[in-house]
């Protein structure tokens, strides 16, 4: 009898780094690749957390290995690490990112230095992790899948202040400019595009909106996601970012190149403004 695909290995073999894996999204995909068979590399400047999750996963199953983005020599030693530990790359999940800059919401305002800053960890360190891959994976000749998270302002602007919007579009050019030169080596290359997830990030991007001595920020910062919603009853976990990234890490998506998964009930092909006439 055939066995369900939602329980079966669906990375038996593969080996997978995950940048930004000890937190938030990056954590929650790390746990899934491994519950699904993956030798998972962390990657992550937050090495105590890091270290914590490797052995809550297993150290059989995860390691971690300090990795800053900003800085190509320690991507590159990530990617050098995974190969002589585990022989072989299948998947980079390039998700390392930061928030955008607090306190200017106006262009006019725009405070250059952290547009650098934003720059050099979610587009300088995205494109530094698609190239070290990227060259294992050519090497290997097996082809491999290369997933970036990208963002619902990736496709739309005023969601979020100006230097976070532009750095997330500016991850669905890498993903389609590389997905288009990788095709012939059998690589694909894909982003994730999620609405709010209530992860380290978010929360402290709205600590300013929660009430002060709310008991639980998590919660408080659900609410204002379902809040603006299109999907009702439904708030968005990182798990569910997680189960995007397995299918397009998995060989259930093995035509799929080129693609940004948003993963946002509907909320950016709607038009809320039209919510007057309901
Ligand atoms: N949470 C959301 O609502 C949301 C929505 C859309 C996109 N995203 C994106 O998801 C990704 C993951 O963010 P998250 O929400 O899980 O937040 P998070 O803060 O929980 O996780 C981000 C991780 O990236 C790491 N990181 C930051 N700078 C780094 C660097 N220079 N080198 C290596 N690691 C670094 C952090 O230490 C942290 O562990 C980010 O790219 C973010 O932009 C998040």
């Amino acid at each position: 009898m055939a066995t369900s695909t939602l329980t079966e290995n669906r990375l038996e073999g593969k080996v997978a780094i995950i940048t930004g894996g000890a937190s938030g999204i990056g954590e929650a995909t790390a746990r899934l690749f491994a519950e699904h068979g993956a030798l998972v590399v962390i990657a992550d400047v937050q090495d105590e957390l890091g270290h914590k999750l490797t052995t809550s996963i297993g150290l059989n199953h995860a390691t971690y290995m300090h990795c800053d983005v900003t800085d190509e020599e320690q991507v590159k030693a990530t990617v050098d690490h995974t190969l002589a530990t585990y022989g072989r790359l299948d998947i980079m999940f390039s998700n390392a990112g930061i928030g955008g800059s607090r306190d200017c919401r106006s262009i006019l305002d725009m405070n250059m230095p952290y547009f650098d800053k934003i720059y050099a960890v979610n587009v300088r360190g995205m494109a530094a992790a698609i190239k070290h891959a990227a060259r294992v994976m050519v090497d290997q000749n097996t082809g491999g899948s290369i997933i970036c998270t990208a963002s619902v302002t990736s496709i739309l602007g005023g969601v979020a202040v100006h230097d976070y919007t532009i750095s997330k579009h500016a991850v669905v050019g890498l993903v389609r400019s590389t997905a288009a030169e990788l095709g012939k080596y059998g690589i694909r290359v894909n982003c994730i595009s999620p609405f709010g997830v209530a992860t380290p990030m978010l929360c402290s991007a709205f600590s300013k909106l929660v009430a002060e001595g709310s008991g639980c920020i998590t919660t408080d910062v659900e609410r204002i996601c379902d809040s603006v919603s299109n999907l009702h009853g439904v708030t968005l976990k990182a798990r569910d970012i997680a189960d995007a990234a397995l299918f397009l890490g998995s060989d259930a998506s093995a035509f799929i190149s080129g693609h940004n998964l948003v993963i946002d009930g509907g909320f950016t092909v709607v038009n809320h403004a039209l919510r007057i006439y309901k």
